[in-house]
């Protein structure tokens, strides 16, 4: 299993802080965000890990990161031109991927969850987790029929058809480099990542398991603030 960090895109919605900087070297507390995605994989036991980011902040990430010898793993970086979507990722880590399985976790993402029996239990076709939110428009949402099985999902929203959002995990087999060369952009001008699970869903072949623990998207000042707020109280748990 090969391990995907998107890092890129434009933080516009976290401006004055990201016009300087990439929103996922702000902090978190006592670390910089991307250190937490990178934490999940890490403790899922990947260690192969592709870096992608917008080409401004490039130099600022391989400085904070390096080879990823201190981390006891192998990073690799590539630069991603214009934020076009999520799916990009596996289009530009064609060659990083090769013939193996790949988990994509976003830069902006915070888990509590250890993912390693998910990762060790994947065989084929994709597993996204979704967890209960207040706030699904802001989301990719599923829909579940009676048996919990996903029957559809949703980009965004405006009327959601559940409270369940898809979080910024992703585990897909090797055929999610085709699927996405097959996608066509969305009315916003984006690949979906929404799209490439749909095209799983109708295969039959997406599972949706649950997030158990906390789940944060930094993308708002509130929700960047909740992260800080969490990192804190669990780093000064760990102490005590
Ligand atoms: O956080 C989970 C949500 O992530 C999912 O529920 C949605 O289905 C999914 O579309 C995505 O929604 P967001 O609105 O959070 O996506 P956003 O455009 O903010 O991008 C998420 C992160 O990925 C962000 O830190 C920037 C980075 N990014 C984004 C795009 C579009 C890139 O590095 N490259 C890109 O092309």
């Amino acid at each position: 299993m090969k391990g995907i960090i998107l890092a890129g895109g434009s933080g516009t919605r976290l401006r004055p802080l990201t016009r300087v900087t990439s929103k996922q070297l702000l902090p978190i507390y006592n670390k910089p965000m991307i250190f937490y995605p990178l934490e999940t994989l890490m403790r899922a036991g990947i260690k192969e890990i592709l870096i992608i980011v917008a080409p401004d902040h490039a130099g600022d990430f391989l400085k904070l990161l390096g080879s990823g010898k201190e981390f006891g793993c192998k990073f690799t970086y590539e630069i991603q031109d214009k934020p076009e979507g999520l799916p990009q990722a596996f289009v530009i880590g064609e060659n990083f991927i090769g013939k193996d399985n790949v988990t994509l976790i976003l830069g902006d993402n915070l888990y509590e969850d250890d993912f390693t029996e998910a990762i060790r239990t994947f065989k084929s076709g994709g597993r996204v987790f979704a967890k209960k939110v207040k706030d699904p428009e802001r989301f990719g949402v599923v829909e579940f029929d009676s048996n919990n099985h996903a029957i559809s999902i949703e980009e965004k929203p405006e009327h959601p058809k559940s409270e369940f959002a898809v979080t910024g995990l992703y585990i897909y087999d090797n055929s999610v480099i085709q699927k996405t060369k097959a996608l066509v952009p969305s009315s916003r001008g984006e690949y979906e990542i929404t799209d490439l699970n749909n095209v799983y869903l109708k295969e039959g072949t997406l599972d949706v398991a649950f997030v158990s623990g906390k789940w944060l998207d930094t993308g708002t000042f509130e929700s960047l603030h909740e992260a800080i707020v969490f990192a804190r109280d669990r780093e000064l748990a760990s102490h005590n």
